[in-house]
């Protein structure tokens, strides 16, 4: 039986291959983007995959954008991925701190999925086996005691206990929350030295996506659907 993946963030980088990928083995697909410009990125995959490719546009930072879209949204969903993301500002040492940019930061990436869960929860709760994907990274692990890209680190550490306050308050409802690493991938973000390419890193989050049950609930899980240091 098909089912309905939203992937945030899918004109480029992990989202984009995750979308292609899960459309391309028939399942539907909403795509969301920032902005129309960038959803016109998409149209190679809209032409391709036709009515299995829908796309939604808003920023992950503007709560009424995400709450209109997910009033268009098909139903149900069966997993929302909250993937977009940003590497954070230039000037991010503990020492030498872009205050606005750290803010702006932590609104996409911790307060983002939060904004998507909330917002997409109606249609979540319509699906048999809803599950949300919480896209973090390794780098927000308190056993990681180095100090580059604190902020980013910093907004995935805080995203890792989001995930987990969700998982907790989902769990009753029979609602699966993980948090998941990708792996160190090859993308605008990653960069051109980074272990894994997008193929290696989403084959590895969809069958971890796929073999997700409530038991899982409250993990924090990488791309081999090994458990991550939190
Ligand atoms: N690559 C890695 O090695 C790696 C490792 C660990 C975790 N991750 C995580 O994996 C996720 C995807 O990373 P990636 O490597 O694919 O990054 P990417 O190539 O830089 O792509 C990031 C995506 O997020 C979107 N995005 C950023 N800010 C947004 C906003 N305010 N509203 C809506 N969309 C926004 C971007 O849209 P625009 O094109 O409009 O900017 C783009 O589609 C991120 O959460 C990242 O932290 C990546």
């Amino acid at each position: 039986m098909a089912e309905h993946w939203l992937v945030s963030g899918a004109n480029r980088g992990i989202g984009r291959e995750l979308a292609r990928r899960v459309a391309a083995r028939g399942d539907h697909v909403t795509a969301s983007v920032r902005n129309e410009a960038v959803c016109a990125r998409l149209a190679p995959e809209v032409a391709h995959f036709g009515a299995g490719f829908s796309t939604l546009v808003f920023d992950v930072r503007d709560e009424t954008a995400i709450g209109a879209a997910a009033r268009d949204v098909a139903l149900p969903l069966d997993v929302l991925v909250c993937n977009a993301g940003v590497a954070g500002p230039q000037r991010q040492s503990p020492l030498d701190m872009d205050f606005e940019g750290a803010l702006d930061t932590f609104s996409v990436n911790t307060l983002g999925p939060l904004r998507l869960v909330q917002a997409f929860l109606p249609a979540l709760r319509q699906a048999k086996n809803p599950r949300i994907v919480i896209v973090s990274s390794i780098l927000g692990s308190m056993a990681r005691g180095a100090s580059m890209h604190i902020v980013y680190c910093a907004s995935k550490a805080a995203l890792n206990k989001m995930a987990q306050g969700l998982a907790a308050e989902l769990r009753p409802e029979g609602i699966t929350a993980v948090a998941l690493h990708p792996g160190w991938v090859r993308t605008d973000m990653g960069g051109a030295d980074a272990d894994l390419s997008v193929e290696e890193s989403v084959a590895g989050i969809i069958a971890a996506i796929d073999g997700l049950t409530l038991s899982s609930s409250g993990r924090f899980l990488d791309y081999l659907n090994k458990d991550a240091p939190w």
